[in-house]
């Protein structure tokens, strides 16, 4: 069988390309700078499958320039890249890679959280700057984590890992979805479901791990920034547009809410120029997964999707089976 003519959009790392160039066709871009949109729809109009990123846009006018396209892989859990209903529709097969990143990223959101509320970063400038003149016993006073309560907003795989590494700060841990978690995931994390305004009101630390769509877009806005502690924070390793980011300004700067730590913006990779001179605000730049293990995976798992896919299996992390045609 001709191998696929496959467009990957980042050249990844070296155990994707050699799964890859072993089992496919690939045309990498390893342009200095993120894909051009002219270039994916240039590149793409003959390809067979897709490999890419949170960053490209897969909807209805890369899928008219790719009429032969078969599978679209996103490198990320989060697929609101994908236009899925719109490739189902075409009949192409979206995947996303789920599980691999999930303790990394709960890493990560610890790492804000203790940042922010231990205000690592802003001793770690006063240092840098030649600033410290000695001990002081008031000096960059924090708030404890430990024994406090920690609201996550989004139970699922990523949600619960952040709970679990909150056993060891003996914390209460509630949490909010659509739907209740299983009564053993309730138990293994000693975590109690609550509705939102509960949670926004009890939580001293506030984890987003929703999906964006469009009921969480601007979930935490004014109304709902209005409704948390002042003591309180709030960290997003989830998508920037859940939270209105001029309303979260407004009351970190209004002292409305303690502090921020945000590893994801609304208009990537634009920030907000109010959100920069705020030293209640930690920021990293969309780095949730990002370690050499969990990237390599995430490129892995892709791959893995791809190649199942063209040897006539269903690739493990399919979003609409339903667009697989059948023999
Ligand atoms: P997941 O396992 O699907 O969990 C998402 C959870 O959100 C589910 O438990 C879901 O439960 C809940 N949910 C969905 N809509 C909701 C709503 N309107 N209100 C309340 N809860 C809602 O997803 P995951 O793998 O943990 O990933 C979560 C997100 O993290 C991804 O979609 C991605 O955007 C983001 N992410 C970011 C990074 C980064 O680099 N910063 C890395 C990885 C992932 P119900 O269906 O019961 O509501
Ligand atoms: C990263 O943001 C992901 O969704 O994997």
């Amino acid at each position: 069988m001709n191998r696929p003519a496959i467009l990957v959009t980042h050249p990844l790392f070296p155990a994707v390309r050699e799964l890859l160039d072993t089992h496919c066709l690939p045309e990498y871009w390893r342009g200095a700078q993120p894909m051009p949109r002219a270039e994916l729809l240039d590149r793409a109009a003959e390809k067979d499958g897709l490999v890419c990123l949170l960053s490209d846009k897969v909807n209805e006018e890369l899928l008219v320039r790719a009429p032969k396209l078969r599978i679209a892989a996103t490198v990320s859990v989060g697929y609101d890249n994908i236009d899925v209903p719109a490739c189902t529709r075409r009949r192409v097969v979206a995947t996303n890679t789920p599980r691999v990143l999930d303790d990394t990223t709960a890493d990560l959101a610890w790492a804000l959280l203790m940042a922010v509320a231990r205000r690592v970063v802003e001793g770690d400038t006063m240092i840098r700057t030649g600033k410290w003149t000695g001990w002081e016993i008031d000096q960059f006073m924090g708030t404890d984590v430990w024994g406090k309560t920690l609201g996550i907003i989004g139970f699922g795989r990523i949600g619960q890992e952040v709970a679990r590494r909150a056993s060891g700060f003996k914390m209460r841990i509630i949490y909010n979805n659509r739907k209740h978690a299983s009564a053993e995931a309730e138990k293994e994390f000693r975590a109690t479901f609550v509705n939102r305004e509960t949670l926004l009101s009890e939580a001293d630390f506030i984890s987003l791990h929703v999906p964006l769509t469009a009921e969480t877009r601007h979930l935490i806005d004014r109304e709902a920034l209005a409704k948390m502690k002042p003591t309180a924070f709030l960290i997003n390793t989830a998508r920037g547009p859940i939270v209105d980011e001029a309303a979260l300004a407004e009351a970190l700067v209004q002292k409305k809410i303690a502090g921020a730590g945000l590893d994801v913006f609304e208009r990537e990779p634009q920030v907000l120029p109010a959100l920069l001179p705020l030293s209640n605000v930690v920021l990293t730049p969309h780095v949730g997964s990002g370690s050499v293990e969990t990237r390599t995976n995430m490129g892995l798992r892709a791959a893995r999707n791809v190649v199942a896919f063209f040897e006539g299996k269903q690739p493990p992390d399919a979003l609409n089976p339903e667009a697989i045609e059948k023999p």
